[in-house]
């Protein structure tokens, strides 16, 4: 750090990273419907954020994706930045196993425009997933949904991308209780822990993916380039 620049991340002066949110990670008002509107439906406020939504804008564009595999699809938000991403011929599959959250989703995907370029396939992830195989090789997979799932959607990952391509977890600090061996047993996030951990440990498996890293976003999002 040189003199006179000021701490980031957690120390950011007042006002920094929403400064920069309104510069890298502006919403339309479509994307911004979707997302505001979400609790209104009924469903739980926990889609990404809008800067978390840009990150996988820009992680998708980066290694020019063109065919996406989603698992956790709530109302479609995340869905709509990574769709955005994609050209006119790509294509996002994305897995949701409330048929409530896969209505709405494909309403606001449709309301997006995107609907051309988004399948919303209904159903546990660990169910569909293996039915997408032929769709592959995948340039990205996103993983947003039971957190027991993730170990055995980040193997899918692994034996579904392509060389070069990305598995994204959101969620991978679990919370904060990531680290955490002693939380008491009535705690609904213990179970959840050897998962995520499981999954980062794949992550980490050199013979599968060339490099593993943690973005630090306020959830965590591990992502991992396949070898
Ligand atoms: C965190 S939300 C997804 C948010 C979404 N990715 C976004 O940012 O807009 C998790 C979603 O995963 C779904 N889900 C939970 N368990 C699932 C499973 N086993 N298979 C597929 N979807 C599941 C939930 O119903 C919920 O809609």
């Amino acid at each position: 750090m040189s003199p006179g620049h000021a701490p980031r991340a957690d120390g950011a002066p007042e006002g920094l990273l929403d400064f920069v949110t309104g510069l890298l990670a502006r919403e339309d008002a479509v994307l911004r419907a979707i997302r505001e509107e979400t609790p209104e439906r009924g469903l739980p406020p926990i889609s990404v954020g809008p800067d978390e939504g840009r990150i996988l804008h820009f992680l998708a564009s980066a290694v020019g994706a063109r065919r996406i595999v989603e698992v956790g699809t709530l109302a479609g938000y995340s869905a709509c930045w990574l769709a955005r991403a994609l050209p006119a011929d790509g294509v996002l599959h994305t897995v949701e196993f409330d048929p409530r959250h896969a209505a709405v989703a494909r309403e606001n995907i449709a309301r997006a425009g995107l609907s051309s370029r988004v399948v919303v396939h209904e159903g546990p992830g660990a169910k569909v997933l293996p039915t997408l195989t032929g769709e592959g090789p995948f340039d990205l997979c996103f993983i947003d949904a039971d957190k027991e799932g993730y170990p055995v959607y980040a193997r899918w990952a692994a034996d579904n991308l392509r060389p070069g391509g990305l598995v994204v977890c959101d969620n991978a600090y679990l919370f904060g209780k990531l680290h955490r061996d002693d939380l008491p047993a009535g705690d609904a996030d213990a179970p959840k822990v050897p998962a995520m951990r499981a999954c980062l440990r794949g992550l980490a498996d050199e013979s599968l993916f060339k490099s593993a890293a943690m973005l630090p976003t306020g959830e965590g999002m591990a992502v991992a380039v396949r070898r």
